[in-house]
């Protein structure tokens, strides 16, 4: 990335990963899920997020549909504000995990090229970890479901730029994680979430 400004230098931490993690008893780590609108992203996120918290961790969700009422208000759903979103999102979830906390994300996040840079943020910040997982629910599944309408209406030509319908989605082709949202049950969908979750922040 591109820094504009020429003239800032690096102010180093006083508190190391290490200690931070030992504290929480577990590693800080963005859990990125990526996938279809309707493909339980939103879902998954918030009842992991219940789990973990139950157990102790230190977690916290960022969603699209939240993010871009605030962080991201200024921004819609060309490819270029798309990136920007994701862009600004993968350097949030990163410094939120670097502080320790397990970041969950629930992003369409439709381009290859911007989740690995989200991954690049993450893992470039001293003992985090970037997990991609794919939420693999056909499109025909989630346009089915179809919860809050867009479908039909990006049908109707009524939403441009609609993921899936008039915008290109990109699936993983390395994900850490695949979980078939369409044939699967969401209590079947979390519990393989969670368990692969656990492994990955054990202390
Ligand atoms: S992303 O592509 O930039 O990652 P993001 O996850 O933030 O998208 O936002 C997606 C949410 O915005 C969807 O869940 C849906 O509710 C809403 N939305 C509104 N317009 C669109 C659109 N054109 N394409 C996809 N999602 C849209």
């Amino acid at each position: 990335m591109v820094v504009k400004s020429q003239t800032i230098g690096k102010v180093e931490h006083q508190v190391s990963a290490e200690q931070r993690h030992a504290r929480n008893r577990h590693k800080g780590a963005v859990v990125w899920l990526t996938g279809l609108s309707a493909s339980g992203k939103s879902t998954l996120a918030t009842l992991l997020e219940k789990h973990l918290f139950s157990l102790g961790y230190q977690v916290y969700v960022l969603d699209g549909d939240n993010v871009r009422q605030g962080l991201c208000s200024d921004l819609g759903f060309s490819p270029e504000d798309r990136r920007e979103n994701i862009r600004r999102i993968g350097e949030l979830a990163a410094l939120f995990a670097h502080s320790g906390t397990i970041v969950i994300s629930a992003f369409i996040s439709p381009y290859r090229k911007d989740r690995a840079l989200a991954r690049v943020a993450a893992e470039k910040l001293d003992g985090v970890s970037f997990q991609e997982i794919f939420l693999q629910a056909d499109l025909e599944v989630c346009e089915k479901r179809d919860p809050k309408g867009l479908y039909a209406k990006a049908r109707h030509g009524e939403i441009k730029d609609f993921t899936g319908i008039s915008a290109p989605y990109e699936p993983p082709e390395h994900a850490d994680l695949i979980i078939d949202t369409g044939v699967l049950s969401v209590g079947e969908s979390l519990e393989l979430l969670a368990h692969f979750v656990e492994r990955k922040v054990v202390y």
